[in-house]
């Protein structure tokens, strides 16, 4: 390690935006501290790293970021080893689809324990060694579902509305620190979120919802959607961590774009009827 090498935390990085991340922020430069909660999910990192060149430079770490009670231990052994954080990217998380009426308080709990507290957690973790260096970017990957309601999604979407709150707060708190926080807002991209890590609530599942079907017409035109490729938010998030003045968001993905200006554009009787025809819920 030089001792000007800049040292980069991500989390969920066994897959999509987080792999793909973790090789772009390796090719730019950084040793990176790549977490993931199942280290015999890692030869995909690991083939993706080689082939870039950049094996070398990944850390590979485990963490499950709902085991809270691990963080600070982590947070602490990376902060000792590398002697300094430069980046953060929150980026672990998964979707859970469901009609608000058919999901458990449980299912949302576990949500907003992923793509919420367990950000939070690794955030304050990091924090106190970003206070210390007077400089940091913590990078959150949200989502334009954190700034737009999704039907079918009210649990995924109240987990990044709310990540979208305390990141904008933080932002505020922590700036004169020199610290940068910036939330992430991609549309859909083709990766694991919709297959392997897809989740349906339970009741949701069950032949006797009273939303069976227009839930089974929702998920057959969530299969259709067009999905980008990733690499471009991997890109964008590497850029970000070598600004040394980013903006607080990103908004990534023609859909997203299209999404937030139908939200501001239509008056919001013509947006929902519009919303509703459109993912075949009407
Ligand atoms: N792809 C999209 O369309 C899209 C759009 C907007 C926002 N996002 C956001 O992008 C982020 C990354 O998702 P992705 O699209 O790249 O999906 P993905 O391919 O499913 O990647 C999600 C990653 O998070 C990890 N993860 C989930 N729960 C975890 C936990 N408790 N502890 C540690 N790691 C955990 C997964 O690990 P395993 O491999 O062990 O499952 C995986 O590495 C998420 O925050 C998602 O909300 C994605």
């Amino acid at each position: 390690m030089t001792v000007s090498q800049k040292i980069a935390l991500i989390t969920g990085s066994s897959s999509g935006i987080g792999l793909l991340t973790a090789v772009e922020l390796a090719r730019g430069g950084y040793r990176v501290v790549a977490t993931m909660r199942d280290l015999s999910r890692r030869s995909r990192l690991d083939e993706a790293a080689e082939r870039a060149g950049v094996a070398g430079k990944l850390d590979i770490r485990l963490l499950d970021v709902t085991e809270f009670d691990a963080i600070p231990g982590l947070v602490e052994a990376v902060a000792r080893d590398h002697g300094r954080i430069d980046v953060l990217v929150n980026n672990a998380g998964f979707a859970m689809a469901g009609f608000a009426e058919d999901m458990r308080l449980a299912e949302i709990r576990q949500q907003f324990e992923t793509n919420f507290f367990a950000h939070v957690a690794i955030t304050k973790a990091v924090l106190p060694v970003m206070r210390r260096q007077r400089a940091g970017h913590i990078i959150m990957v949200s989502s334009i579902s954190g700034r737009v309601g999704q039907p079918v999604l009210s649990s995924y979407c109240s987990s990044k509305f709310a990540l979208e709150g305390w990141s904008e707060a933080l932002r505020i708190e922590t700036f004169s620190l020199g610290i940068r926080v910036v939330l992430v807002e991609p549309g859909a991209f083709g990766t694991d979120i919709w297959q392997r890590n897809a989740k349906v609530g339970e009741d949701a599942l069950r032949d006797d919802s009273p939303n069976r079907q227009r839930g089974a017409r929702f998920a057959e035109m969530a299969k259709k959607l067009h999905k980008a490729d990733a690499i471009v938010v991997a890109r964008l998030i590497a850029r970000i961590a070598d600004d040394p003045n980013p903006k607080l968001r990103y908004r990534i993905g023609f859909d997203a774009h299209l999404q937030r200006w139908l939200r501001a554009l239509l008056p919001w009787r013509a947006y929902e009827k519009l919303v509703a025809k459109a993912v075949k819920i009407d």
